[in-house]
């Protein structure tokens, strides 16, 4: 593995006009999302879901690489053909998650520490032999009044930079993804405290570990109110506060950083990384690798019917279209209204 083609990755993952389709849910976290739309979770019900969502035509107009979970990594679409392979020929980079969940921490445990670093680099290997370029490894932190602790940012932050570093040298860009949740009722300001601190952390370790910010993606929250806030940030506030954050934290040598959406509404995912877009130039490309807020509606849509495919097809290309819209911070609401094409 040469490093230009890990540079090459991770920028054309970043493209121009595109993002990341987060389609990693665990099996769990799957069988969630289906039952809230009535369908049975099975092996078969959640590879037609993901057959439904990366057999979207036109796609890859707004979507540059898609990240799957090890069961669906293994999975056909319905003509046998390799859901990898699927993805190559409309030119996305197959991606994978290959941490193994947020656990709780010892001694701490309303806090979470991600596990998975036992075996990763013969993980990585198999990953790699099945068409995977990229991978993810999300670390969770929670605000409350007395959280998080220094220790459960210092554990996540280490564990990232071992999973990075171990990515690097098996020929696949890390996206390192330190998730500063939304639950709680903190302020804007605090999200922006507890954000920084943890990337200050998070790069102080990549560096240690000697990960190349070249040859990486940065997957952070953006810096907003807690859900439950009374006082909800605006759109322009949260840009501003989130590149501030960025700005302050990142290096310049990393090509991008791609937003998770966390439980924003669609809408909102979409007007924050527009107006994030929107304050001119920044040393790194500023995209989405949104989970939610880009499959909900074609999910509802879609509910299992193999008569809603199209319909949760071109809903889903619509929702891809606004955010890769965002992305170049040329979205309007207007863009809402318009009929799914
Ligand atoms: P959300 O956009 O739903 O937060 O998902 C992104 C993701 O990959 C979380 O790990």
């Amino acid at each position: 593995m040469n490093a230009d083609e890990l540079g090459g990755i991770a920028r054309a993952l970043v493209t121009d006009g595109k993002g990341i389709l987060a389609a990693d849910e665990s099996s769990g976290t799957m069988g969630t999302r289906l039952e809230q739309v009535n369908v049975e979770s099975t092996e078969e019900t959640r590879r037609a879901y993901r057959q439904m969502l990366i057999t979207t035509p036109g796609m890859d107009r707004f979507i540059s690489g898609v990240i799957l979970y090890d069961e669906t990594i293994r999975q056909d679409a319905a003509d046998g053909t390799p859901f990898t392979e699927v993805l190559r020929r409309q030119r996305m980079v197959p991606g994978i998650k290959v941490d193994t969940g947020a656990k709780p921490l010892a001694g701490s445990p309303s806090e979470k520490v991600t596990e998975g670093l036992d075996g990763l680099r013969e993980r990585l290997a198999d990953y790699r032999e099945l068409g995977a370029r990229f991978a993810k490894w999300r670390a969770v932190i929670t605000i409350a009044d007395d959280l998080p602790s220094r220790r459960c940012i210092e554990a996540n932050a280490h564990a990232l930079a071992r999973y990075a570093a171990l990515c690097q040298e098996g020929g696949l860009v890390p996206v390192v993804e330190p998730e500063v949740v939304m639950d709680g009722g903190h302020s804007i300001e605090r999200c922006y405290e507890v954000t920084a601190e943890t990337l200050h952390r998070v790069f102080h370790e990549l560096s240690e570990q000697r990960v190349e910010p070249e040859h990486m993606l940065l997957k952070p929250n953006m810096v907003l109110s807690g859900k439950d806030c009374p006082r909800q940030a605006g759109v322009e506030e949260v840009a501003e506060a989130t590149v501030r954050c960025m700005r302050a934290t990142v290096p310049a040598a990393v090509p991008g950083v791609v937003f998770l959406s966390g439980g924003q509404s669609d809408e909102l995912a979409s007007a924050h990384l527009n107006a994030i877009n929107g304050l001119g130039p920044q040393p790194w490309e500023l995209s989405f690798s949104y989970g939610r807020a880009l499959i909900a509606a074609a999910l509802e849509t879609w509910r299992g019917e193999e008569g809603n495919v199209d319909a949760a097809q071109r809903v889903f290309a619509h929702r891809a279209s606004c955010n890769g819209a965002a992305r170049c911070g040329i979205y309007s609401v207007d863009m809402e209204r318009q009929p799914v094409a």
